[in-house]
């Protein structure tokens, strides 16, 4: 396999096997392969294209001005190798993109020789390799019938069920996944408001719905909000394509209100707890990439809770075990947030410790140090992710999400 980029760093540190992201046994995947022969990284299409019988597009789509995907970069590439496709070669749409994108590729391919597949992924990041490993569906949508069954035949070894559709289905399938997964984690966080609201507990309530089979457990964890590269950009996607196709995705709209409304609720929380306002105080934040196990700051919740928290004339100091402190200050997204280099050196003297990321270790530190070094005991746990009783009995006042 060959991978080409455009950036000639990035092409350099793959090659010497540094891989510029935290995502379990990637780097080792990448080694082994690097090291047997099997994989290389090279600069600019010209290298890969030419001698490929699949060609995968796994560009960017990012968010438009107007909520739309950016299709920029997919027509960019397409040019560029539009021109040095083999006969016979397909080129497969990995890329998240809008409805009909399969179609603009063949369109700017310019090629009638060569196929255009989709074939959308949905790992996660964290897990990517071992969602690669244990797919629970491969979604092929293609109008030729050979290429797709080409496509297909690359997945044999991972036995898994393979759909083969039309392109505009595939591409739909990815978006529907993501929104239907956004909108069960926004159902949660809404029961979890409802369970704030009547004195239930959450983590009871969606047990007890979780054992239904048709519910199920996976995506009901509430939290600060849903957020990453991924849920937010693929919702407003989606809503603008149903929009432009004439319907109102209104209860996607909602999904969306209801996750911004989330951000809110979790300061609400830290500025009762502060006595009513952080003006002026100290907050600590454990926590600041999207969720547990990457060290992905974009669209992350913990940054937009703690944006409006220094709005509100807080001093924030956090703590990430994914996030270097000598780095952070060169990234304009942490602006305004002071990145310490231990979990409890964040807390010396703030008013209220809010957790906002899912990290395993936060369970496992030392509370009669971070009793200590707080001003007052006082914890906003956004992700349910300490034992309440515990902390209680160790004088800490503690506030969960749903409970
Ligand atoms: C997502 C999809 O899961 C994946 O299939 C797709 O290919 C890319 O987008 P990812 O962005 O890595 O993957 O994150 P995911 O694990 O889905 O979590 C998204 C957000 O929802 C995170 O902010 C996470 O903390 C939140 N979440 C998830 C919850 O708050 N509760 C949950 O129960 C699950």
């Amino acid at each position: 396999m060959i991978c080409a980029d455009v950036v000639p760093e990035k092409v350099e540190r793959l090659s010497r096997g540094e891989i510029p992201i935290l995502e379990a046994g990637l780097p080792e995947l990448v080694r082994a392969n690097v090291e047997r022969g099997r994989l290389s990284f090279v600069l600019g299409a010209g290298a890969a294209v030419p001698t490929a019988e699949f060609v995968y597009l796994c560009v960017p789509t990012p968010q438009g001005a107007d909520g739309s995907a950016d299709l920029s970069y997919i027509r960019a590439a397409a040019e560029e190798i539009g021109p040095l496709l083999p006969s016979e070669c397909v080129v497969v749409n990995k890329s998240t993109v809008p409805v009909g994108s399969t179609r603009v590729v063949e369109e700017v391919l310019g090629r009638d020789d060569v196929s255009v597949v989709s074939n959308p992924e949905f790992l996660r990041e964290g897990s990517a390799v071992h969602d690669f490993m244990h797919p629970d569906r491969i979604v092929i949508g293609a109008d030729d019938q050979t290429a797709a069954v080409r496509v297909a035949s690359l997945f044999d070894d991972l036995r898994a069920p393979v759909i083969v559709t039309d392109p505009a289905s595939a591409e739909t399938i990815k978006y529907a996944s993501n929104a239907f997964l956004a909108a069960k984690v926004t159902f949660a966080n809404a029961v979890a408001n409802v369970c704030e609201a009547v004195g239930a507990d959450v983590r009871d309530v969606l047990l007890g719905m979780g054992y239904d089979k048709r519910i199920g457990f996976e995506f009901l964890k509430p939290g600060p909000g849903y957020g990453g590269s991924c849920f937010p950009k693929d919702i407003n996607a989606l809503i603008r394509i149903a929009e432009d196709a004439g319907y109102d995705f209104g209860l996607l709209r909602g999904v969306d209100e209801v996750n911004k409304a989330q951000f809110g609720r979790v300061v609400a929380k830290v500025e009762r707890m502060a006595g009513g306002s952080v003006e002026g105080k100290a907050i600590a934040a454990w926590g600041l990439t999207f969720k547990a196990r990457t060290d992905d700051l974009r669209d992350s919740p913990a940054l937009e809770v703690l944006r409006r928290l220094t709005g509100k004339g807080a001093r924030v100091r956090a703590y990430d075990p994914a996030v270097d402190p000598a780095t952070a200050t060169d990234d304009p997204r942490l602006e305004g947030i002071a990145v310490g280099t231990d979990p409890y050196g964040v807390c010396e003297g703030a008013a209220v410790l809010v957790v906002l990321t899912e990290w395993d270790e936060f369970r496992r530190l030392d509370f009669t140090k971070l009793a200590t070094a707080l001003e007052q005991p006082r914890i906003v746990d956004a992700r349910n992710l300490l034992d309440p009783a515990a902390l209680r009995r160790r004088g800490f006042l503690y506030e969960g999400v749903g409970r």
